[in-house]
């Protein structure tokens, strides 16, 4: 028997709004985070946006959009997760009113993914926050943050309750704590952030998404409304008691941001971690009741893996999706250093699912790697991305493994299912995609878009619902 992958598998691809849309400035859409990021995650930010900033074009997704869903389509794609961007709908994020354009933007993307039966996943706030609430009120520090974005999340599910029906509050939410510019739109530079201050934007963060999951389940009946986590394994580097306690701990760290929008309040790990450092949550009036709003699943990234140990000589820094840890001596890596572990995944599912029992979808995985455009021997421009290919597999096999081991899943969405703009690194010669497209870092390209060799691997995995991995 081959591998099982349940019927109505949810089979697609993910992208961000700023990695991919382009038209920064279009149509009343105010500027975000994104927009003064040329760097990434590198720094430093800019006061306006600037040239070398790669997303202010992106893959000119905005205007192309119909030739590309036309493209996921092809693949056979069940779902297509993107975020849809604050500065948009909100341009400056505190207003009353919402931008119309922007409003109508989502309603023509939507409608052109229902044409070829492709069902939206909407990640309602992907490191995009208007950059105004993050220069004129410090980002999710401030408990303003809160009530701006439930009047975003009433808007987006009334507008598009009938259209939309799986969605994600935030991004990699646990992101915050490494990344708190990107992730929560906190303009204090991090070295001069307490950590007071840090996880209280964490609580201004979990009560909004609470209060989205319980005003979506008014608005829109029906829709299914999931939590978003970056997720990494955790292994001990060694069978030291001291460094399994290690890995376990800093686990904890990241399980906390499942564990209160799952369980619905906080974990008494995290409690014993806020006395021991002075940290004291500021909860208002109801925030508890609030909380009690939990999710309906939980999605996840996955990239990579990594080791953990209580010996300072041994913590040297690794590169990783956003969040270090110790390299793993069992492990290749990609070119950006990312470790590459199939297997984890399958442990990651296990993991969530014993610890929640809880429907999981798996709304980010892929390689990140440089694309050599070729003209094959029929005369096409392709990429025989076969390191790409076997990436996907291998990884694809280990999600079926997780399902034999009784895993609940509803889907997988590959990251950067077309040639993007890179989160971490801000480039465009990092790419994930299926679909190549003719843009470079240093602005050059026709923006043309070419089939990969993965892309007709992936079509057929998914009309054979994963029989043919
Ligand atoms: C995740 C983000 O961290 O990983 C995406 O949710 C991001 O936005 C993806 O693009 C891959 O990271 P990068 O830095 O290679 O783009």
């Amino acid at each position: 028997m081959g591998l099982q992958f349940p019927d109505g598998f949810l089979w697609g691809g993910a992208v961000a709004a700023n990695q991919l849309e382009g038209a920064y400035n279009e149509d009343g859409k105010g500027w975000s985070t994104q927009d003064v990021s040329p760097n990434g995650i590198k720094g430093p930010i800019t006061e306006t946006p600037t040239e070398d900033n790669m997303k202010l074009v992106g893959i000119d997704f905005y205007h192309r959009y119909k030739e590309d869903i036309k493209l996921f389509a092809e693949m056979g794609f069940k779902v297509f997760r993107t975020s849809i961007a604050w500065s948009r709908i909100f341009p400056k994020g505190d207003e009353l009113e919402p931008n119309e354009q922007g409003l109508q933007f989502y309603d023509d993307l939507f409608d052109e993914c229902h044409k070829y039966g492709i069902e939206p996943l909407v990640t309602i706030s992907h490191y995009e926050t208007p950059l105004h609430l993050s220069k004129h009120y410090n980002g999710w520090v401030n408990r303003k943050l809160v009530e701006f974005y439930e009047r975003y999340a009433r808007v987006v599910f009334s507008r598009y309750k009938n259209k939309v029906k799986y969605w994600l509050t935030f991004n990699e939410i646990n992101s915050i704590l490494e990344e708190p510019f990107m992730s929560g739109g906190i303009y204090t530079p991090k070295k001069e952030l307490s950590k007071q201050d840090l996880y209280q934007a964490v609580h201004h963060e979990f009560v909004a998404s609470a209060m989205a999951v319980k005003i979506g389940h008014e608005l829109a009946p029906g829709a299914q409304i999931g939590c978003m986590v970056l997720s990494m394994p955790t292994y001990p580097l060694t069978p030291n008691p001291d460094d399994v306690i290690a890995a376990m701990e800093f686990e904890h760290k990241n399980y906390f941001f499942a564990d209160v929008h799952v369980r619905g309040y906080y974990p008494g790990y995290m409690k014993r971690y806020f006395r021991e450092n002075n940290i004291s949550i500021h909860m208002e009036p109801g925030d508890e009741e609030i909380l009690k709003h939990t999710v309906d699943f939980i999605s996840f990234s996955y990239y990579v893996s990594t080791c953990q140990t209580a010996d300072p000589v041994k913590l040297e820094a690794r590169g990783g999706n956003l969040i270090g840890g110790v390299a793993n001596p069992y492990l290749q890596a990609s070119e950006w250093g990312w470790q590459i572990d199939p297997q984890g995944l399958r442990y990651v599912m296990n993991m969530f699912y014993d610890r929640y029992q809880k429907p999981l979808f798996i709304v980010e995985n892929g390689l990140g790697a440089v694309d050599q455009l070729i003209t094959n021997g029929h005369g096409e421009k392709t990429v025989e991305d076969d390191y790409r290919i076997k990436y996907l597999n291998d990884h694809l096999v280990q999600v079926a493994e997780a399902i034999a081991d009784g895993v609940e899943v509803m889907g997988y969405t590959s990251w950067g299912c077309i040639d993007l703009v890179s989160a971490s690194t801000a480039e465009l010669k990092k790419r994930y995609g299926f679909i190549y497209v003719d843009r470079h870092d240093d602005g050059s390209g026709t923006l043309e878009r070419y089939r990969k060799k993965s892309f007709h691997w992936y079509k057929e995995v998914i009309a054979t619902n994963g029989q043919s991995l």
